[in-house]
């Protein structure tokens, strides 16, 4: 038996309560919070909350603590980095941490040529870069993204993301010159098609539809894309999607630009999702779980395509020393304790549990994933697939207060992304929780069990 979540008081706690009444009174109500878990502390797995309950961490703060949390390796450089400085702008001057990681990131991320990357502090900042960079090495003005998407909130990388009304209410207008297009979301396809029979319509879509009719082609600078959409419901496209998407890039000679914020860095048992697919974008942009939690954001380019001139895009903070730190460690980490054969090995074992479970609960409408990054969608019924956005709401609430910080993704998925670190036994007393929770929810709204 796993000696956790141990649930001491039921969340949130006293002294929980107390904090949330000073945060309603003091801290933006901008910020969306799932529920009221309020973090004391964390180590590997397991997170801890004010009130003392430990809870198995599905969330690994949101899909950033993949070697989990407060790692000594990690714990040990940044401290260490801490004693020598900590920070001399990147912008300005020079120090052998921004190197070493852009090295790093060279040799991890996909494609044999030669690379650069640009050092920002957050995922929305590797976006604006990946975009700006594409502009000015294209000299185009017009980009392609998908609905669902999720970008960041800064008015450029907002432009792109399309995954709620209330990310953009009042904020328009945006930055022109970007054209959504509907995402490989068989599931729910947009265009109710089927796969395969479709024959990925959804991709010639974009050639007939767009680039003959509105978007000149020879003015896209690039396609902008999450290999797996992560806030949009963690979305799989079907296996040939981006090569085919590449395949439309180099007729016209457009850029590809791959937002691995949240698939990347090992998530998806390889260091950058779109692996799984077998294809090499012009730009990836990482970030999240890159520095371990601590402010990064990277966007790697081929040498060729970064090419932009000294003066045209840099950061004060960018690239910090600590998080720099903190990033090399992270690779070796994950290097040395083989954490994308835990992932894919924890992964498949979810999955074919998740998909046992969906044999016997209807009110799971689809289970993907890749890795440990995996969605249960759940819907009223599975004829029409009505979004069960209550249901999974209520999933999760009652998960966190039987000890799995776990949340939600899309209108009604839950999104299972744990440490990479996990192991059979703790991940399995999770699932436990959570797969009797589904069926608590399911059988008091009345979705029928076989
Ligand atoms: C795929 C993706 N891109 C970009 C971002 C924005 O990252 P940040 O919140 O660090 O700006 C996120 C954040 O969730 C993301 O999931």
């Amino acid at each position: 038996m796993s000696d956790f979540p141990r649930i001491v008081v039921s969340p949130p706690g006293p002294k929980a309560r107390e904090l949330l009444k000073r945060d309603e009174r003091y801290v933006s109500p901008s910020y969306s919070r799932y529920y009221p878990l309020v973090v004391d502390s964390g180590k590997d797995c397991v997170v801890k909350d004010v009130d003392g309950n430990e809870y198995i961490d599905f969330n690994a703060g949101i899909a950033c603590l993949n070697v989990g949390h407060t790692h000594p390796r990690i714990v040990g450089a940044v401290k260490s980095q801490c004693d020598r400085f900590l920070h001399y702008s990147n912008t300005d001057f020079y120090y052998e941490q921004v190197i070493r990681l852009a090295e790093s990131l060279a040799d991890i991320t996909p494609g044999s040529f030669e690379k650069k990357t640009y050092f920002g502090n957050s995922g929305t900042e590797a976006i604006e870069a990946a975009l700006k960079l594409a502009k000015w090495h294209t000299r185009k003005q017009l980009f392609i993204a998908f609905t669902g998407a999720f970008h960041g909130r800064t008015v450029g990388s907002l432009s792109f993301t399309a995954s709620r009304p209330t990310q953009r209410r009042h904020f328009l207008p945006l930055m022109p010159g970007v054209t959504h297009v509907p995402y490989g979301y068989c599931y729910r396809c947009p265009f109710k098609m089927t796969y395969p029979e479709c024959n990925y319509w959804c991709v010639e879509y974009i050639d007939e539809f767009v680039l003959q009719k509105y978007a000149p082609p020879e003015d896209v600078a690039a396609f902008v894309y999450e290999p797996i959409q992560g806030e949009g419901g963690y979305i799989v496209p079907p296996p040939e999607y981006f090569q085919k998407l590449k395949k439309l890039a180099d007729k016209y000679g457009i850029l590809t630009i791959a937002d691995e914020v949240q698939s990347g860095i090992g998530r998806t048992g390889k260091w950058f999702g779109i692996e799984h697919w077998g294809v090499e974008p012009d730009i990836v942009c990482s970030a999240k779980a890159l520095a371990s939690g601590l402010p990064i954001g990277a966007a790697t380019a081929s040498s060729k395509i970064m090419d932009w001139s000294a003066g045209s895009h840099a950061s004060t903070f960018g690239g910090n020393p600590l998080s720099c730190a903190a990033a090399l460690a992270v690779i070796d980490v994950i290097k040395e304790e083989r954490l994308l054969e835990n992932a894919n090995k924890q992964g498949v074992h979810a999955l074919k549990r998740l998909d046992e479970l969906a044999e016997k609960n209807l009110m799971i409408g689809e289970v993907r994933g890749k890795g440990l990054m995996i969605g249960v969608e759940l819907v009223k019924d599975r004829e029409s697939k009505t979004p069960a956005s209550q249901e999974a709401r209520e999933v999760m609430i009652r998960s966190w207060k039987r000890g799995v910080a776990v949340v939600t993704c899309g209108v009604s998925t839950l999104r299972l992304s744990p440490p990479l670190t996990i192991q059979r036994e703790l991940i399995d007393t999770a699932l436990d929780i959570v797969e009797d929770t589904i069926n608590e929810v399911a059988t008091e709204t009345g979705v029928v069990q076989v």
